[in-house]
């Protein structure tokens, strides 16, 4: 199964589920795209070896232009897989159709709860003593498809988001791959990971 991975950042989940891509895994990275031409996780892809792209999502008059780009760059590797992975741009319902059925995306909230941004301070303002993340397919509606797994951790009285946003990215971290792995080898989905 070949797998590309869309980052804007640091590429911290881009790392954990290349790392996890080897052996019998029957997933591999063939390509690491960036919106970011900075972004750090560029630079870890290719010292991992792995193919990358940069589409500047900054470089083109509107989404349309930058989605054929990037469509175009996935096109050329073509994917079994795309996995968003800290990837910040908002797709459009005719690019997750294009892909429909292949994308997956790691949101840090126990979904349905807390769609779209500031997950882990709206979290912490309600009060809530568990927070965690979720891996779903990628439909036409913003962090709405079919969740697949979910980590669950606690949160912590004196938790600021800051606090609580370093413990769930270490949750992410474990259950992107578990996902993949399952999505791959057609383990059962959904897990829950606590
Ligand atoms: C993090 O906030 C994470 O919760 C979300 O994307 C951001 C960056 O992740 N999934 P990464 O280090 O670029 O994978």
């Amino acid at each position: 199964m070949r797998v590309a991975l869309l980052i804007s950042g640091s590429g911290s989940n881009m790392v954990a589920l290349a790392r996890s891509m080897t052996g019998a895994h029957p997933a591999r990275p063939v390509l690491v795209v960036s919106n970011r031409p900075g972004a750090g996780g560029l630079d870890k892809a290719a010292a991992m070896g792995i193919g990358t792209a940069c589409v500047d999502h900054r470089a083109y008059d509107g989404r349309a232009p930058f989605e054929e780009a990037l469509d175009a760059e996935l096109r050329r590797a073509s994917p079994d897989l795309i996995c968003l992975a800290g990837f910040m741009r908002i797709l459009t319902p005719d690019f997750v159709s294009r892909w429909e059925g292949k994308m997956l995306n790691i949101h840090p909230s126990l979904l349905p709860a807390y769609p779209g941004l500031d997950t882990h301070g709206r979290a912490i303002a309600a009060g809530d003593r568990v927070a965690g993340c979720s891996v779903h397919r990628v439909t036409a509606e913003l962090d709405a498809g079919p969740v697949l797994g979910q980590a669950v951790v606690p949160v912590v009285a004196g938790d600021t988001s800051d606090t609580l946003a370093a413990r769930v990215l270490r949750a992410e971290h474990r259950l992107y791959p578990e996902v993949l792995r399952r999505v791959a080898g057609d383990g059962p989905l959904p897990v829950t990971l606590r």
